[in-house]
């Protein structure tokens, strides 16, 4: 039996995960590839460290460069992060004829365009399903899977870290910032779990999910980009007693305007699945013209779940090799779905011509009026109230919170009305505003 020779790059969290999982089940692998699949080199950045994994046999390095160069390996895996070292690696792993895997949305999202592009020219693969979702197969379900569809739209919670922190602040009542250490120990966070909680990461997945969805370039720049540092306790108290359920949501949408790409907090009515989606799994929602809405949901981080991502790829690699060491057969699906510039060009609707309908949470001084002055602006706004709430605080109630949710609304409008309502001397707060999302 042939043997396909494999070096990992990075053995933190989704490295030891892949490493485990090639090992483990390696009889079924062999079963599904008629090859035997073996990892003969690692690359770490600190060869000292104590590791959670079995390596004998293996020849551990500290540089990556030396796996993008060996001759002897035919897949080379990216499990490092970051888009620097690692699309030096990988476009060297090209160069040297290499199958790439990598679990890199950072990278694919923001130089997939450059990678693909040389990959064709070298014909080799570039796999990334790990990068989207975790262990959920959904860049294969929509790519191959939806293949006979028209793609209407997407939203997904695509972003593990940040479902865990809304999911324990709810059900737990704890603060942000104890929740967000614990996803970092459970090795769900990013390096710089910015990246999650500020949305970034979740662009990244939307950006490569849109591009399959759609047809269009990667162009992780025109997102409308937000994460869930500004959402409180109250905003999740608030959600609940109106019959919602507040989810960080990627969203894709195709409109005759173009295409719409945001990733925002979002309250969805708590009857819809996707809002009993809690923890860190993950679930997208496509709706397409032909099955109608399917739903993917599973882990959405974390070792073994996205080590299974990354092993799926190096079977998918390995089935569409011919004869190791000849590189043909780089995979007959196209990286992104779609033959590059097969689709018209499709412009990125800008965020302010988006329509959604929204909750807003300020606090006011209670005194006649206030109400009246706040609707007036939203009716000069073209904006239309469909529920008030006011709760009062203090001790003769001098203080009240008004919840409001709008119909749907052009976002331009909501940003006009807001800066006129902030320039009332009884209004005390800031302004939260969430979009609501009904995803019928
Ligand atoms: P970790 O930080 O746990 O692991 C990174 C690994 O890369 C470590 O083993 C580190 O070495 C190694 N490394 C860093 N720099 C270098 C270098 N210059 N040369 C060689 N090795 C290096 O990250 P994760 O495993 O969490 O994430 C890896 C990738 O997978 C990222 O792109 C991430 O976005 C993606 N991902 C992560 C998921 C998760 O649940 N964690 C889920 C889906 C995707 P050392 O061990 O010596 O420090
Ligand atoms: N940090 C990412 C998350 C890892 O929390 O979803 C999975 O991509």
């Amino acid at each position: 039996m042939k043997v396909v020779n494999v070096g990992l790059i990075g053995l933190g969290t989704v490295g030891t995960g892949t490493l485990r999982i090639l090992q483990r089940n390696s009889q079924e692998i062999t079963g599904r590839t008629g090859r035997e699949i073996t990892v003969t080199r690692v690359a770490v950045g600190d060869l000292n460290k104590q590791r959670d994994a079995d390596l004998e046999g293996i020849v551990l390095s500290g540089d990556p460069m030396d796996i993008a160069r060996d001759p002897a390996i035919d897949i080379v895996v990216e499990m490092i992060g970051g888009d620097d070292i690692a699309k030096e690696v990988v476009l060297e792993a090209i160069r040297h004829k290499k199958h790439v895997v990598t679990a890199n949305k950072a990278l694919i999202a923001v130089h997939g365009n450059e990678i693909f592009a040389l990959a064709e020219k070298h014909n080799v693969a570039v796999t990334f399903e790990a990068a989207v979702a975790g262990g959920i197969p959904v860049i294969k379900a929509i790519r191959e899977g939806l293949s006979a569809n028209r793609i209407e739209w997407l939203a997904g919670i695509i972003n593990g870290t940040c479902n865990y922190i809304l999911t324990r602040m709810e059900q737990d009542g704890l603060g942000f910032a104890e929740v967000l250490s614990d996803a970092q120990a459970l090795g769900y966070a990013e390096a710089d779990p910015e990246f999650d909680v500020e949305g970034i990461d979740a662009a990244h997945k939307l950006t490569i999910l849109a591009s399959i969805a759609f047809g269009i370039p990667l162009q992780f720049d025109k997102l409308h980009i937000q994460g869930i540092s500004e959402i409180t306790i109250e905003d999740i108290e608030y959600a609940k007693e109106l019959g919602f359920r507040i989810k960080h949501l990627g969203i894709a949408r195709s409109s005759d305007a173009g295409i719409e790409l945001r990733v925002h907090p979002a309250m969805v009515p708590v009857d819809r699945l996707i809002a009993g989606v809690n923890g860190v799994m993950n679930a997208t929602l496509v709706q397409s013209d032909a099955v109608g809405p399917t739903l993917y949901y599973g882990a959405g981080a974390g070792a073994e779940p996205t080590g299974s991502a990354v092993v799926a790829d190096i079977v998918d690699v390995v089935r569409s090799m011919g004869d190791i060491g000849e590189n043909s057969g780089a995979s007959p699906v196209p990286q992104l779905g779609f033959l590059p510039g097969s689709m018209p060009d499709r412009q990125i609707v800008p965020i302010e011509d988006v329509e959604t309908a929204y909750y807003l949470r300020m606090k006011v001084i209670n005194r006649p009026g206030v109400l009246a002055a706040i609707t007036k602006i939203f009716g000069d706004s073209d904006i239309s109230i469909a529920t008030i709430l006011q709760k009062s605080h203090g001790a003769n109630n001098t203080e009240v919170t008004i919840i409001m949710l709008t119909q749907i609304a052009l976002e331009s409008n909501l940003n006009q009305a807001v800066t006129h309502i902030r320039k009332i001397d009884s209004v005390t707060s800031e302004i939260q505003s969430i979009r609501l999302e009904n995803l019928a």
